[in-house]
């Protein structure tokens, strides 16, 4: 490389090197430029705004004339005439009074105020970048001017007087000090102050050891200066028109050859004039400042100037923002109402609790006219804040039960809250969280500014909780809001519970009228979704007809697809599925409406021969009619065609089983669709046929038409009834047309088991032993014991035997036996089993008066009512054991907030 070339080099780096250190110069003048800063009567005042120095370290620095800085403590901010002050937004204002004591000045009529401002994000201020603000202000004074600012008391006198040139009188002590005897202890100072505590004490200080202490004492070329924090050392508390000021009285000495000058000066200043009272700022301001008056005795003129950031506010400005004004002739009392024009509410949270402020910052300038002082130009600034008034946060629900989601709304609250996270069930969610889980979380802006936040939280949200109730669902949203307040970053939170409760359907009774099936659902929702045997219905259809908002007309031909045929033991119910789906589609309800009288019953012949004809279920599909079967699967249809099955068998076969009920004997047995794949049930129905026990046959629905012939076969002598009491009196019993009968699982059962139709009190029944079971058939499972071995089924005190004893109903009372059974204590794995239930018992027959001659009677039983079953059997064949079945009880978990009628069709599938 030429030596040229390097010199190109060295001279483009130089060049370069000069253009950074140009940017970095432009870069932090320009960048002052968000500091503005303005002249405010005898204020000079800076504003930061907050998004500058938020979250910041300040330091601002005064810079004397000979460039030199001085931090801006506290200490020296009383001392020196500034103030710094934050609002609640984190915005700074800085104001120097113009007597600041690093202000330069010109002729007493123009100020400069030079500022350093650093900003560093860190405490030590590493990292700061410096900012420099030079501004001027001219200003005219009055012959003496008091501010009482919010952190220190100013007052400044016009005085013919010379300046102090320092150093000037140092060495030249004078006679001056006999001229005034407190000048003595000064002896010597050139200047020294003489603060009057009282009429009889006084308290001498050089000038130097007051500023020291804290005192601002300065002469400019036509004033002289004395400034105080509140509680100087030397200030006095004293009451003024019902209103503590702090108040400081001096005397300033002031030498020059051959002279003294005598300075008498005071400031005070009112330190308890503002008052919270319902609603209202009250700031009182006395209008005759006595220590501000020694020497004068008339106020010749007074007028006062109010206004609002020392900015003049007009009269009309005042009336409209609502501020109440009066100014007498002693006193000046202005009303702010809390929150009008000109402050500004603020959210806090004090111990996370929500609650408000409100922040003002009047001024009040009173000029006046005395005869001792001639001009006085009083000022007070004030930074009010109202104490912190707790707000309860307010959470509505809007809930809509029919649209299936929680809305919720939270507020109101200051535009400075911001929503941080829902706690929703138990789990913290973060508001973007809460979204990605399909919950909708807005914000609404009233125009006055204030927030409210609104949260929808679908019921299906795994978060909510659903509660299946006997009559309906609730869904419990249980809801805590976490704020943030911004910028102070306090946090509170506000917490409901929030319940919503669907009611189930209500069913109404199906009746049947020219082929149409009519039934009524209640508790509808407007918004559901009505399915009859899967076919969705619609008005439109003409099948669903609204009554009104909630209940609705269901109308189907009983012989449309859109209804079931079952067989029961009292013939062929009709049933009409209905299914019920929210708007997403959800499973609500299925429920099954049985019609009553059925259509076509069963024929049962006198000789013991039942017809029963199965039609095809729609809902099945490819059903094989042939494949249907009785309960022996050898029992088959007799024909089919395409569409109905024909069965015919008789009592005595295809495992037909008897019961008796009351004088009837019940021949009943199945006819079931078994699906080849799983070998489930798909279908089952019930068939049974009445027979009456003294030989009368009984058809259903028309058995005054029916001939009533001969005695049917495999009919016992003796008859067994097992009774379901309604009481523990055990003398109403429930009527067949009640089963199936509905209990709540704590009421218990009452039975009895009588042996029919005997007059023979030789007899005694004897339990042998009971058992429930979900089904009809007593051998099905599961199954629970309530009577062992002629004992108790003594777990859980499930059992427990009651006495019988003669009364107009029970002759014999050994043909009897009762029993109570406590429900609860059924359970199916964890839960306790409610449904449909049947009892049976195995019951003995057994000679009283000679037990001991039947081994089955023999067999010794410890428990009541089971004494020693020592007898014969009646009947000395094999027909000591008799089975008797109860007919069905439904089991309800608890009771429930509406009627239990709704449950005689019973529920099926409740889906969420
Ligand atoms: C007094 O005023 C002079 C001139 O304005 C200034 O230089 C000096 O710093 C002031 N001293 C105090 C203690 O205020
Ligand atoms: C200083 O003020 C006086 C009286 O206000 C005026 O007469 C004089 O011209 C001023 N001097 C300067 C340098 O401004
Ligand atoms: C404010 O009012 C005072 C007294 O009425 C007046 O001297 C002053 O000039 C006014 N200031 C402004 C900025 O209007
Ligand atoms: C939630 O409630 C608010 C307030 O009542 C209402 O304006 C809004 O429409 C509701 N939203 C839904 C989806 O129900
Ligand atoms: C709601 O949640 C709070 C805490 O998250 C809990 O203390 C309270 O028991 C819950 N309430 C209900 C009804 O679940
Ligand atoms: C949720 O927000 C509250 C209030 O802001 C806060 O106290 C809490 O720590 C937050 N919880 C979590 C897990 O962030
Ligand atoms: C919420 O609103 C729903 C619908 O109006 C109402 O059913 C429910 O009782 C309310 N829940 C609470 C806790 O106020
Ligand atoms: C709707 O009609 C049913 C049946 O007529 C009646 O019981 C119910 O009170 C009605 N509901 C309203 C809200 O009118």
């Amino acid at each position: 490389m030429s030596l040229a070339e390097k010199m190109k080099l060295l001279f483009r780096l130089l060049f370069l090197a000069a253009v950074l250190a140009s940017e970095v110069c432009t870069q932090q003048s320009t960048s002052s430029e968000f500091i503005v800063s303005s002249c405010r009567r005898s204020l000079i005042q800076l504003n930061l705004p907050a998004q500058q120095v938020l979250k910041k370290y300040v330091k601002f620095s005064a810079i004397d004339q000979t460039d030199m800085t001085h931090m801006i403590t506290d200490a020296l901010a009383t001392k020196c005439g500034y103030t710094i002050s934050y609002d609640d937004w984190g915005n700074i204002s800085f104001r120097a009074s113009l007597y600041s004591c690093y202000t330069q000045m010109r002729n007493d009529t123009y100020y400069t105020v030079s500022v350093k401002i650093d900003i560093s994000s860190r405490r030590d201020m590493v990292g700061a970048i410096s900012y420099t603000k030079v501004v001027s202000c001219p200003y005219v004074w009055s012959p003496r001017e008091v501010i009482c600012e919010t952190n220190y008391m100013e007052v400044s006198v016009r005085r013919k007087i010379p300046v102090i040139a320092e150093g000037v009188f140092k060495n030249e002590p004078e006679d001056w000090s006999t001229a005034f005897t407190e000048a003595v202890s000064g002896f010597m100072s050139v200047w020294q102050v003489v603060f009057h505590l009282s009429a009889t004490q006084k308290n001498t200080m050089l000038i130097d050891v007051a500023q020291n202490t804290g005192y601002g004492i300065n002469t400019t070329e036509s004033r002289i200066l004395l400034r105080a924090p509140y509680n100087a050392s030397q200030a006095v508390p004293q009451r003024i028109g019902g209103v503590t000021f702090s108040t400081l009285r001096a005397t300033l000495f002031y030498k020059q050859r051959w002279f003294i000058y005598l300075v008498d000066n005071a400031v005070a200043c009112p330190v308890d004039d503002v008052k919270f009272v319902s609603g209202w700022i009250v700031w009182t301001v006395p209008k005759n400042i006595s220590p501000l008056l020694t020497g004068a005795k008339l106020i010749q003129n007074s007028r006062i100037q109010f206004g609002i950031d020392l900015l003049n506010l007009t009269e009309v400005e005042i009336l409209s923002r609502q501020y109440e004004i009066v100014d007498s002739s002693t006193v000046t009392t202005t009303r702010i109402p809390v929150g009008a024009v000109g402050g500004h509410y603020k959210s806090r949270a004090i111990r996370f609790q929500y609650g408000i402020t409100y922040n003002i910052r009047p001024f009040l300038e009173n000029l006046w006219i005395d005869d001792g002082w001639g001009i006085t130009k009083y000022t007070i600034i004030k930074d009010i804040t109202t104490p912190f008034e707790r707000q309860l946060p307010v959470i509505t629900n809007n809930t809509i039960p029919s649209t299936q989601i929680f809305n919720v709304t939270v507020g109101t609250f200051l535009p400075d809250v911001q929503l941080v996270n829902i706690t929703v069930g138990g789990v913290v969610l973060t508001v973007p969280q809460g979204v990605n889980l399909g919950y909708i979380i807005d914000s609404l802006t009233h125009p006055n500014g204030s927030v409210n936040f609104n949260l929808k939280v679908p019921f299906s949200n795994e978060l909510v909780t659903k509660e299946a109730l006997p009559d309906g669902i609730l869904f419990t949203l249980n809801i805590t809001f976490g704020f943030k307040i911004i910028p102070s970053d306090e946090t509170f939170t506000t917490t409901k519970t929030i319940e919503c409760f669907i009611p189930h359907p209500i069913v109404g009774p199906c009746g049947q009228e020219g082929g149409l099936l009519t039934a009524t659902l209640g508790n509808l929702d407007p918004s559901w979704i009505i399915y009859i045997n899967k076919v969705l219905v619609t008005q439109s259809s003409g099948i669903l007809s609204p009554v009104n908002r909630t209940h609705a007309t269901v109308q189907v031909p009983a012989a449309s697809s859109l209804v079931l045929d079952e067989v029961t033991s009292s013939g062929i119910a009709v049933t009409i599925p209905v299914n019920i789906k929210d708007q997403n589609g959800n499973d609500l309800y299925s429920i099954i409406i049985s019609c009553d009288p059925p259509p076509s019953p069963p024929v049962c012949l006198p000789d013991g021969t039942i017809q029963v004809a199965v039609k095809k279920i729609k809902n099945i599909p490819d059903m094989d009619l042939s494949r249907l079967s009785l309960r022996d699967p050898n029992c088959r249809p007799v024909t089919t065609d395409g569409s109905i099955a024909q069965f015919a068998f008789t009592v005595n076969s295809c495992r037909t089983t008897q019961r008796f009920a009351g004088n009837l004997m019940i021949y009943e047995n199945e006819i079931s669709y078994v699906s080849a794949f799983t070998g489930k049930a798909l279908y089952i129905m019930k068939v049974s046929c009445n027979y009456t026990t003294n030989t009368t046959l009984v058809v259903n629905y028309n058995s005054a038409a029916n001939p009533t012939q001969s005695a049917q076969t495999g009919m016992a002598p003796l008859d067994l009834v097992l009774r379901l009491s309604k009481g523990d009196g055990y003398n109403v019993f429930y009527e067949d047309t009640e089963y199936p009968v509905v209990k709540y699982l704590r009421e218990p059962l009452y039975f009895e088991v009588e042996l029919l139709y005997s007059s023979d009190p030789r007899l005694e029944l004897f339990l042998d032993s009971c058992w429930a079971t979900t089904t009809p058939d007593m051998r099905s499972l599961p199954t629970w014991p309530i009577i062992d071995n002629s004992c108790e089924h003594n777990e859980l005190h499930r059992t427990i035997f009651h006495p019988v004893t003669t009364d107009t109903r029970v002759q014999i009372p050994s043909h009897l036996k009762r029993f109570e059974v406590k429900t609860f204590t059924f359970t199916d794995g964890d839960a306790t089993y409610a449904g449909e239930i049947y009892f049976h018992c195995d019951v003995i027959i057994c000679d009283s008066l000679n037990l001991a001659s039947d081994p089955a009677c023999t067999q010794i039983g410890s428990c009541i009512p089971a004494r020693q079953r020592l007898g014969r059997s009646v009947d000395a064949e094999d027909d000591k054991h008799r089975l008797v079945s109860s007919q069905a009880v439904f089991l309800l978990a608890s009771k429930g907030r509406s009627s239990t009628k709704q449950y005689e069709n019973h529920p099926q599938d409740v889906n969420f």
